[in-house]
């Protein structure tokens, strides 16, 4: 295809270079030089005047966009990661614009994270980075910042899908933890690590030691972890979030965190990111990451290739590898 017939592509971020390299050789793409945030504005002239737009997640694509899309150029939105929570998808069907996004090549990344926060608050290593970066270390001593073993504590999973299974087998096979978990629906693939399906997330929470939120943020799953599961939670128990901010109640956490009622949190994202609650960043025995969850070369690059696929199979009036609608 010359440059002259290949679509042209919107991306409102830049990528990293291999996927770059793959989406121009079969499109003519606009990418964000600057790599900073783009406004609505912006975003909605970039739709309205490319074949398709490849938003993020740190874009909000509101109905006001995808009707410039629609009324302009517009036709697809191929999304550059899994979760959609970010697109008015209501929207986009109203005007028959297909989305899709980017299942799958996420999931060992945001498993790793994961367990990154999951050892990292165990083993209190942000503590002790910062005592020993602090020029505040007194040497070894039989007491000192003593942590929790893995191995033999219970991981409860909220929500059991690719990611929430990943992270339970690396907690099972890995670590020797036994594993509960809460799923909307029957969940019958875990016999071999024998993870125990449990009827309510308030049954999770007081069953487990950790935590895992695994959901996909929907308007079912909104601040799904609230007052009253942080209530169940016994108080060395601890919490991580690697699926979205908006799947916890934020000022419940903070709370419970203050009130010792539970033993820590580790967060990979937060409501309304960038902007995190101040009260978050100063409640007690916390670790804290700025949504690193897919943050691998090789994942970033594999979303790329699977964004470019399903503009591929979208351009060609092939199915959708991907369809979200
Ligand atoms: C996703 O793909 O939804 C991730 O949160 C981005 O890392």
């Amino acid at each position: 295809m010359s440059d002259i017939t290949k679509p042209t592509i919107f991306v409102t971020r830049r990528w990293p270079a291999d996927a770059e390299a793959a989406l121009s050789k079969y499109f003519t793409p606009t990418f964000n030089s600057e790599d900073v945030p783009l406004t609505t504005q912006q975003i909605a002239d970039g739709f309205a005047s490319h074949d398709a737009l490849a938003p993020t997640v740190s874009d909000t694509i509101t109905a006001e966009i995808i009707e410039a899309g629609a009324a302009g150029k517009g036709k697809f939105v191929a999304n550059y990661g899994v979760g959609v929570n970010h697109i008015d998808i209501e929207a986009c069907k109203a005007a028959s614009i297909p989305v899709s996004n980017t299942p799958g090549v996420l999931t060992d990344a945001t498993a790793d994270i994961t367990m990154t926060l999951m050892l990292m608050l165990a083993r209190r290593a942000g503590e002790g980075e910062r005592e020993l970066r602090g020029g505040n270390w007194a040497g070894w001593r039989p007491t000192h910042l003593m942590g929790r073993q893995l191995s033999g504590k219970t991981l409860g999973i909220i929500g059991m899908g690719r990611i929430g299974k990943a992270v339970a087998r690396r907690c099972a096979l890995g670590f020797g933890m036994k594993v509960v978990f809460y799923n909307r629906s029957k969940v019958d693939d875990c016999a071999d690590i024998n993870a125990v399906q449990m009827a309510s997330v308030v049954d999770v929470c007081a069953a487990a030691d950790i935590v895992s939120l695994h959901c996909a943020a929907s308007p079912d799953t909104f601040e799904i972890m609230n007052a009253a599961a942080f209530d169940a939670m016994p108080s060395d128990a601890v919490i991580i979030n690697t699926a979205r901010g908006d799947v916890i109640d934020e000022s419940a956490l903070v709370k419970a965190l203050n009130a010792g009622s539970i033993g820590g949190a580790g967060l990979d994202v937060f409501q309304g990111e960038p902007n995190i609650n101040p009260d978050i960043l100063t409640a007690p025995h916390t670790v804290l990451l700025p949504h690193l969850g897919s943050a691998t070369l090789e994942t970033r690059t594999a979303m790329g290739l699977k964004v470019v696929d399903n503009l591929r199979a979208f351009f060609a009036s092939e199915p959708l590898v991907d369809p979200v609608c």
